[in-house]
């Protein structure tokens, strides 16, 4: 019996997402990562038809003629458009079952949420993940799953603090005793930082950048903290004046400034945290540090600005980018040992899931 149920187990194709604004990823039990994709669809308008999905809809953002649009369908970190949602985790699923395991039952499927969202917002992730395909659904907060995910001992009588900065929603949270403690989500992140670019190159060159254009530049020399070595790039536009191509160099230090805005309010909120967690737990992320996942949490200096603004030592996580859907894996392996980390939710505590 339990031979078999080992054999059974080694075969399970469970599988955790985090389903994130910017990107979308997939971890399989016993496999790791298989998917990590922009969360992007591209759809003809016209016949409604999904002309594509992921990396080949990303390079399609602003690119498109008037009929076809290259949507986010997460705002916010929160699904905005359910069906353009499904079909985007359908497509994924789909191509994570073509790799071998098609003979096995549906899985089962541990998604991230957004800390704080409803239980409208909640469903709304189930359904779209069941109708994807999904056996059955588990919801995890993706502060938590981050936590796991860099690998802080969340379920120890000690505080740990996560900050996820991700494309939609910052998130930060102290967690203890397996459950979050204290938590806040904003809604500035990643691409209000494109955003601050955009609106830097406008106000002060008379320049329109496209949202990519923004992220590269972002990427490319962004920072929160003064650099030891200065960088520079180029910015690729329009010029709002004549309508014409223009190009104009960008330094760390304007960028710096561009990005100051959306910086600031997310030091604030964590130094508002801080402020309302309760004092024994502060004493052990004066230890332990504050601990920074998502692509944000990659921005130059974002550590070194945060430990001098909160006196708290600060490091990026190993792989910020993955930590979400690593950590959803963590859980995947031992659903039972970590059942307390979960969500619940309306659908749980309704009569019919009584199987469980
Ligand atoms: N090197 C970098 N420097 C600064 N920002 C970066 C870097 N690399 C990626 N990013 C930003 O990280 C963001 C995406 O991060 P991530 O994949 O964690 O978000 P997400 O999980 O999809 O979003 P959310 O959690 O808000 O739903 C994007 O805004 C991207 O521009
Ligand atoms: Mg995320």
């Amino acid at each position: 019996m339990s031979v078999f149920s080992s054999i059974f187990k080694r075969f399970s194709k469970d599988i955790g997402i985090d389903l994130g604004t910017a990107n979308t990823l997939i971890y399989v039990k016993g496999k790791g990562i298989v998917i990590n994709e922009p969360s992007v669809v591209a759809i003809n308008k016209k016949t409604g038809q999904v002309l594509a999905i992921g990396n080949e809809a990303k390079k399609m953002v602003g690119r498109t003629p008037a009929h076809i649009v290259a949507n986010k369908p997460l705002v916010d970190g929160v699904v905005s458009d359910f069906e353009v949602t499904e079909q985007m985790l359908k497509y994924f699923i789909d191509k994570v079952h073509q790799e071998g395991f098609s003979l096995f039952p549906r899985p089962r499927v541990v998604i991230g949420i957004p800390s704080g969202v409803t239980e409208v917002e909640k469903r709304a992730v189930e359904d779209a993940t069941v109708n994807a395909g999904a056996r059955q659904v588990f919801l995890i907060e993706e502060p938590m799953a981050g936590a796991i995910g860099s690998r802080l001992p969340v379920q120890d009588p000690a505080g740990s603090m996560i900050v996820d900065i991700g494309g939609g929603t910052t998130e930060v949270a102290v967690i203890s005793l397996g459950g979050v403690v204290v938590s806040r989500s904003l809604r500035i992140a990643g691409d209000e930082m494109n955003e601050d670019i955009i609106r830097y190159a406008r106000d002060e060159f008379n320049l329109l950048l496209g949202e990519r254009t923004a992220e590269q530049i972002k990427i490319a020399i962004g920072s929160a903290y003064e650099l030891d070595k200065p960088l520079e790039t180029t910015m690729k536009g329009r010029d709002l004046v004549t309508g014409l191509p223009k190009e104009v160099i960008i330094n760390d230090n304007q960028a710096r400034e561009a990005l100051s805005r959306s910086v600031k309010t997310i030091v604030n909120n964590i130094k508002m945290t801080i402020e309302e967690t309760p004092p024994e737990l502060i004493a052990d992320i004066m230890e332990k540090g504050i601990v920074l996942v998502g692509g944000g949490g990659i921005l130059r200096g974002l550590d070194k600005l945060i430990t001098e603004q909160t006196q708290m030592p600060t490091y990026r996580a190993e792989d910020p980018l993955t930590c979400v859907v690593r950590g959803t894996g963590i859980v995947l392996e031992d659903i039972e040992a970590l059942k307390e980390v979960l969500v619940t939710t309306q659908y749980e505590k309704a009569p019919k899931t009584k199987k469980r």
